[in-house]
């Protein structure tokens, strides 16, 4: 049996398509192997969001040419693949697979030309590609990945996916409840729905409301999450759906990239400031103790000091429980890349602007997990702490992590904890009940 090593980088749309890859080549007689050294296959599935991630991953290609023996496959895979093309062949001589996201069905074919000696370069899309009748070989032992969207329409002007994805399609209602139900038989009782503007989901049946209400419905489900919902799309039957559906947990991702109107028109983000606040506020006042996570780039060409001062002050004003902060990466091709060269905010500031709201966001992140403290919360237990110890990694339905005290069988059980200390980003949890085999119903 061939073996087939497999490396992940970007969102979770990639660590899916992972998933299904393997599972496509499991189907065709590949083993997976967690050791790229004597694979006879290795795939390297990458991300092109931002710069560094590309570098890291030219990086990772140049090291795991130390593990091949003559005759391995080394295949690219994911955006980096779909954005360069055959250059990735032509920079690259052990390289002899590039691979797009929409092109996976292909690639026991293409593996088998390519262990012929040929080299290849798929990146056609297909706007009707959902690999539905793949079987995911899913790794993640309590949650599953499940895309419900491919492709983005939206055209944020810094933004490398929709030429990396193609157009927004959304899967079938139908076959993300069978799928749902699927994962259900596996053991597993949290769905992840996954899409680039998860929310703008519409199959020509229902909106992603309705999706919400099917998925949340499935018996033996006990918690959906989704991500990342674009702001715009936050119509009221999906804030109601959200609300009223109990499976769905209370944290919303919800990007806001800055606090500012006149940037956030640069970014072609299609909302404001006010917009994105009243987003905001609907969301909470359906949903109580919402809590709220978001992305944030800085250093934007023309980003002023009084435009990102608004990104300080929205940050304050909405409180969110986490952030993740981005420095603006130039992306080939983008429409951000024809604004005037003098609209390139200095690398030092761009610096400066990036300490000081990480500081911020922390600091925010830090006083709305103090306040939790005393509070109870029912967790998912994942996995073994990376810390190690006798400490397990648990997940609230809010999205806090939880470091609680128990033995791995209870992996994949629902603990309640009471939060009795935090590093100011995670909690440590004492169990309140006996650890109780809740059965899977709704
Ligand atoms: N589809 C998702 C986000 C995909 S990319 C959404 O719209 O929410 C994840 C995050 O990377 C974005 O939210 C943005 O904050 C950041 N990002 C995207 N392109 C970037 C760029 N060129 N430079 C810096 N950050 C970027
Ligand atoms: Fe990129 Fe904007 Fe689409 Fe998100 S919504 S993937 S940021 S273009
Ligand atoms: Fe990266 Fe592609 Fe996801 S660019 S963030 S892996 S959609």
């Amino acid at each position: 049996m061939p073996s087939v090593y497999l490396e992940t980088y970007g969102c979770q749309m990639n660590v899916a398509d992972s998933e299904l890859m393997l599972g496509k080549l499991a189907a065709a007689g590949y083993s997976h192997t967690q050791n790229p050294e004597g694979a006879d296959v290795i795939l390297v599935n990458t991300c092109a969001v931002r710069d560094n991630a590309e570098q890291r991953v030219l990086g990772r290609l140049g090291e795991l040419r130390r593990h091949m023996h003559r005759d391995t496959v080394l295949g690219v895979t994911g955006c980096m693949a779909q954005r360069l093309g055959s250059r990735i062949l032509d920079a690259n001589s052990r390289v002899s697979l590039v691979v797009g996201p929409d092109a996976y069905r292909a690639l026991p074919e293409l593996i088998d030309g390519a262990r012929r000696g040929e080299r290849f370069t798929a990146t056609d899309f297909d706007l009707e590609e959902h690999y539905d009748d793949f079987q995911a070989r899913r790794f993640e032992g309590v949650k599953a990945w499940i895309p419900v969207q491919r492709g983005c329409d939206y055209r944020c002007t810094y933004c490398i996916v929709p030429y990396t994805r193609g157009s927004e399609r959304s899967r079938a209602m139908a076959d993300v409840v069978r799928e749902t139900r699927e994962v259900v038989e596996q053991g597993l009782t949290e769905v992840v729905l996954l899409g680039q503007t998860v929310n703008s989901w519409n199959d020509g049946s229902g909106d992603f409301g309705d999706l919400l209400r099917a998925v949340g419905a499935v018996e033996g489900i006990r918690r959906v999450r989704y991500t990342s919902p674009h702001p715009n799309d936050f119509t009221d039957s999906v804030i109601a759906a959200m609300a009223e559906v109990e499976t769905v947990c209370e944290h919303v991702h919800l990007p806001m990239q800055s606090g500012s109107s006149a940037m956030l028109k640069r970014m072609l983000r299609r909302y404001t400031r006010d917009g994105y606040l009243d987003c905001v506020a609907r969301m909470r006042s359906a949903i109580p103790d919402l809590s709220i996570t978001t992305d944030i780039i800085v250093g934007f060409p023309g980003e002023t000091d009084a435009e990102f001062a608004e990104t300080l002050s929205l940050v304050r004003a909405v409180g969110f429980d986490d952030a993740f902060t981005f420095k603006f990466s130039p992306r080939e091709g983008t429409p951000a890349t024809r604004l005037p060269a003098e609209l390139t905010v200095p690398e030092e500031v761009v610096d400066a602007r990036y300490e000081e709201l990480l500081a911020l966001v922390r600091a925010i992140a830090r006083s709305r997990n103090m306040a939790r403290l005393g509070q109870r919360r029912e967790v998912l237990v994942e996995k073994a702490a990376r810390k190690g110890g006798d400490l397990l990694q648990a997940r609230s339905r809010d999205f806090r992590t939880v470091m609680v005290p128990a033995e791995a069988a209870a992996i994949g059980d629902y603990l309640t904890v009471e939060l009795t200390g935090t590093t100011g980003s995670t909690f440590t949890g004492t169990p309140v009940v006996e650890r109780a085999h809740l059965p899977l119903a709704n």
